[in-house]
């Protein structure tokens, strides 16, 4: 069974689609090892996006993930890695398909409602940063 780990963005708690998102995931016969609700200060965002803090893009990601609650979740599963990420769709929700989350539910680059680690080693530090004793 491989792990990733995943993050509901402020967008999601804030249209009250955590129960949306979770039962895609479910659906897809994925499992949700660990569960948290929170909300992260600029350290916590820092961290997780630590390969993207010198991009352009990255004082707008930052404002938004400070916006609300986010749902910090580890996903276990048969290839979740790839999984996860099959069922998020493109980065950018206007490439994404329909039928992915972000084909159905986003409008925007930055309010994507979803972040899921893109490979073993991002998934391995990412679920450090919240869930210390789940790796
Ligand atoms: P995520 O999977 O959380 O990883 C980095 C996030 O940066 C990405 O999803 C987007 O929400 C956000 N982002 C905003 N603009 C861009 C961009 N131009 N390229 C990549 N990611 C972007």
């Amino acid at each position: 069974m491989e792990k990733t780990f995943a993050l509901l963005k402020p967008d999601t708690t804030g249209r009250s689609l955590i129960g949306e998102i979770i039962a895609r995931i479910e659906r897809k016969g994925l499992a949700i090892a660990e569960l948290q609700m929170l909300t992260l200060d600029e350290t916590d965002i820092e961290e997780l996006y630590a390969p993207h803090v010198n991009k352009s893009f990255f004082p707008d990601l930052k404002k938004f993930m400070l916006s609300g609650p986010v749902v910090a979740m580890v996903i276990k599963g048969d290839n979740a890695i790839k999984e996860m990420r099959k069922l998020n769709g493109a980065t950018d929700p206007f490439e994404a398909n329909p039928g992915t989350i972000r084909g159905d539910l986003a409008l925007s680059k930055t309010q994507n409602i979803i972040h899921s680690s893109d490979s073993p080693a991002e998934a391995a530090r990412e679920m450090a940063i919240f869930f210390p004793n789940s790796v």
